[in-house]
């Protein structure tokens, strides 16, 4: 069967595009789901933190760069999609670039990480206006906002509260929380389930994860292996 293509995008900059794709293309390596990371930021973000990854303990799941093929990674990416269960694409920030247009086009699912403060919640408007029209040409396609980087406060409750009264382009109730597991991850070229004392946000990603099979309609009883330092660590 061919892959199920999930793109995760946000014309706003540093609203967590990278994390969400990065721990969730583990969490579902690590379920021993066949996952391509595809990077369509010239930042090359994810390219690098998986780079930073030991052979022996390396990042859970493929992840290559098409930046530089820009919209023409459609086929690219089919020619992949017989040979993989999942192909998450990360967009560049910028909306006025075609990357995310193409990429909705492809997806069966679209996730919008979005950090519960005002001037996010404002830029999510214009994602989920792309999103809203690429159903013209892709009308089974599932959008979903995910809250990133979250913390308790007025400000996060209140931006929340406007993301949930949205209900053709929902809030996710899991997302990611303000960590520092997720920076610690980065560092070592991993996700956090390869990150000691990281079992609060490896919750959240796999409660994520649960909720992104869910809503493609996949069985979601494989859970996740344990990575090798996580067994070397039990076994010291
Ligand atoms: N849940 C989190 N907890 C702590 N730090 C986070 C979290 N999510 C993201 N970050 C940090 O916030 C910064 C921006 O995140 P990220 O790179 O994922 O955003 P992005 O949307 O991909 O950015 P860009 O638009 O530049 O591609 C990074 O330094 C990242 O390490
Ligand atoms: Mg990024």
């Amino acid at each position: 069967m061919p892959a199920h293509i999930v793109t995760v995008f946000n014309q706003k900059g540093g609203c967590g595009k990278t994390m969400v794709s990065m721990q969730l293309s583990a969490s579902l390596a690590l379920r021993g789901l066949r996952t391509l990371l595809v990077d369509m930021d010239k930042q090359g973000t994810s390219t690098i933190w998986a780079g930073q990854g030991g052979i022996d303990n390396p990042y859970p799941a493929s992840v290559m760069s098409l930046a530089p093929l820009r919209e023409k990674m459609i086929s690219e990416v089919a020619k992949h999609a017989e040979n993989h269960d999942f192909i998450v694409i990360d967009c560049p920030p910028a909306i006025e670039s075609s990357i995310p247009w193409a990429a909705l086009n492809i997806s069966d699912i679209a996730l919008i990480p979005v950090i519960p403060l005002m001037d996010n919640v404002w830029a999510s408007r214009e994602a989920k206006e792309l999103a809203r029209r690429a159903l013209d040409e892709n009308p089974t396609l599932q959008t979903y906002c995910v809250p990133s980087m979250s913390r308790r406060g007025n400000v996060f409750k209140a931006c929340t509260e406007i993301l949930q009264d949205d209900t053709q382009i929902p809030l996710l109730d899991t997302g990611l929380q303000q960590r520092n597991a997720y920076g610690e991850s980065q560092m070592f070229g991993l996700s956090v389930h390869g990150v000691s004392g990281a079992s609060a946000a490896v919750k959240e990603v796999e409660a994520l994860t649960d909720v992104v099979l869910t809503k493609l309609g996949v069985a979601i009883s494989k859970k996740p292996a344990k990575s090798k330092i996580a067994k070397q660590k039990e076994a010291a």
